[in-house]
């Protein structure tokens, strides 16, 4: 049965089985729990044209955990994550709620999926007194998401505060994700960070990793822009990039002071997989007053090789 056009929390038009979701289909691929077995056809599709696919998904949970301690090590005790996805071993939701080291905190979860919000709020209380919040929000409407997290009052926004965007500004067209960042950058105070993986494209795509994606698109009906690590610079607009090591591809960014090898507990070729990622990463600023465009510079020329076709 096709499932061309079925989305998030619809119901397929011929039965009453749902279709595949992005939020689950990214569980499936990444091991969870919360997800059916529309969501792991469309991952297991995946898997098999390419089974690094699992390492690239992870190199996203690898740097927003990393990102997050380095933070929290900083001070930060508020966040916003967008396009949050379902709560699991890896979310930023269950790294707040269950590592003391973090610190609690205030968290507002933000998705356009019924689901993923459904799932938050049925989690147990955060055994670390995190105050957190979910709330359904699209994100092609930044002005509205942004109206609601204030008016849940469960971050001050007139504090720093962390805002999440991984894995997630891909499913935004280019004008929806130039307002989303110029909008987040209206509402936050200076000294606020934005936190943002991205994936790319693969610089070599194979036939069958082009059909499955195709499909996964399909079958979800998400909009997908695989942005090269080029284009971050201009695409991150009012926010500066102040941070070392700069934008780096996201299985290759580390915390100035940490350790430049993430994934060092894993087996060398799954370790390569995750550094050679097609994705970026990167820590931002809101500076006041906000700078001039950040220029290519930003992007260690090393990194141009490893995840992206210089134009
Ligand atoms: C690939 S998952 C990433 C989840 C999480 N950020 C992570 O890094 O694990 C993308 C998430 O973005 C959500 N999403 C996609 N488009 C969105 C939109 N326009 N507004 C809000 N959320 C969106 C999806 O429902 C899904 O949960």
């Amino acid at each position: 049965m096709s499932r061309t056009g079925i989305n998030a929390g619809q119901v397929d038009p011929a039965g009453t089985e749902p279709g595949p979701a992005d939020a689950r289909v990214f569980d499936a691929l990444t091991r969870g729990d919360d997800n059916i077995s529309a969501d792991r056809e469309v991952a297991s599709r995946l898997e098999a044209a390419d089974p690094r696919v699992y390492w690239w998904a992870v190199a996203h949970w690898h740097f927003r955990r990393q990102a997050m301690i380095a933070l929290a090590d900083a001070g930060f005790r508020q966040w916003i994550d967008l396009g949050c996805g379902l709560p699991n071993a890896a979310s930023a939701y269950d790294l707040l709620a269950t590592d003391p080291a973090l610190g609690g905190g205030r968290l507002v979860c933000v998705d356009n999926d019924p689901i993923v919000i459904t799932h938050l709020q049925h989690r147990p209380p955060p055994a670390t007194g995190l105050h957190v919040a979910a709330v359904l929000g699209d994100l092609r409407d930044p002005d509205q998401v942004m109206a609601d997290i204030v008016r849940l009052d469960v971050v001050d926004l007139g504090e720093p505060v962390a805002v999440l965007l991984t894995a997630v500004l891909h499913h935004l067209d280019d004008p929806a994700a130039g307002r989303l960042l110029a909008v987040l950058r209206d509402y936050v105070v200076a000294g606020s960070v934005l936190v943002v993986s991205h994936p790319s494209s693969p610089p070599l795509i194979s036939p069958p990793l082009r059909a499955a994606a195709a499909h996964y698109q399909r079958a979800t009906g998400a909009h997908w822009t695989l942005r090269a690590i080029s284009t971050a610079p201009d695409l991150l607009g009012p926010w500066w990039i102040p941070h070392p090591p700069g934008i780096t591809p996201v299985g290759r960014w580390h915390p100035a002071s940490a350790d430049p090898n993430p994934g060092d507990d894993q087996d060398p070729p799954e370790l390569e997989a995750l550094r050679a990622a097609p994705g970026w990463a990167v820590l931002a600023a809101a500076c006041s007053p906000p700078q001039a465009t950040n220029d290519a510079a930003s992007v260690p020329a090393e990194h141009y090789a490893t995840s992206d076709i210089r134009p």
